[in-house]
């Protein structure tokens, strides 16, 4: 197992919830006490939601200088940003519209866009800010498909092998629909990746994708390895379920949590 993995089994969703923002916070603060600014790529799905309804409430949105991050987005539905399903929409309600940021700090993909013009443009705003230089987000936030998904790096699409772009418009062909994500060039080279996953449905694929961290084809979310950085996976007793059974506590690589190990 990767050095810079970590693996932290909470009690139950609430705990992870409330950890994970805590978490963000603290992420979010090093990379500003350490560079002055922080870029953070968040995403979509229901895992992460009550954690952005907390990082949107006080008192500990007002623990960030909100004019010193950063906003971007792993993954988008091809859709207008007022739609249910889009992400930034769900990111905006829950989190965005509650703090204090500038729009200029919010860089969001154009869902409205044909996909690969949303993508283009997207690689575009990328390069901008990170002037031209390597993408390196301070924190690249994640969650998992019960098919082994992450952002929208679909199983079996022609995005688990793009090494070139930071961006890719991508077509999942078993579920008909058209995504734009972040590909592996932009999120490995993250400093902090954290995955939050929760919920018994998430079980086996975990216990799956922390077996068998090669699997590239056939779990996407096998293939983030950061390159210079490292990762966490945040999980709730029911997703690592099947993961603690086959590895009981031998490593100090699990860490139990407020109260104690559970196993
Ligand atoms: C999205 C995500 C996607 C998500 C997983 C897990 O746009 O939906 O970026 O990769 O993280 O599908 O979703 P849940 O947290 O809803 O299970």
């Amino acid at each position: 197992m990767d050095l810079h993995l970590k693996i932290e089994v909470y009690q139950c969703a609430a705990e992870l919830e409330q950890n994970a923002a805590e978490k963000i916070i603290l992420m979010i603060n090093k990379a500003i006490g350490e560079r002055g600014v922080c870029s953070i790529a968040l995403s979509g799905g229901e895992t992460p939601r009550p954690v952005y309804r907390i990082l949107g409430s006080s008192p500990i949105k007002e623990r960030i200088d909100w004019s010193r991050v950063h906003l971007f987005f792993t993954d988008e539905r091809v859709v207008p940003p007022t739609d249910p399903q889009s992400n930034f929409g769900m990111i905006n309600r829950e989190f965005i519209s509650h703090i204090n940021i500038s729009s200029r700090n919010i860089h969001r993909i154009a869902g409205e866009k044909k996909p690969e013009l949303a993508a283009a443009d997207y690689e575009r705003e990328l390069r901008e800010y990170f002037s031209n230089q390597i993408i390196r987000f301070d924190v690249v936030l994640l969650g998992l498909g019960e098919d082994g998904h992450t952002a929208s790096i679909f199983p079996g699409t022609k995005v688990v092998h793009e090494e070139k772009a930071f961006v890719a418009a991508v077509y999942a062909r078993r579920l008909s629909i058209w995504r734009v994500t972040l590909t592996y060039r932009s999120i490995n080279n993250a400093r902090e990746i954290l995955f939050l996953v929760s919920g018994k449905n998430k079980r086996f694929i975990v216990q799956n994708i922390l077996k068998t961290p090669a699997m590239r084809e056939e779990y996407p979310a096998a293939l983030v390895q950061p390159l210079d950085g490292n990762i966490l996976w945040m999980l709730d007793k029911d997703a690592a379920e099947e993961y603690v059974k086959e590895n009981p506590k031998k490593d100090d690589q699990i860490a139990m949590t407020s109260d104690g190990i559970y196993y």
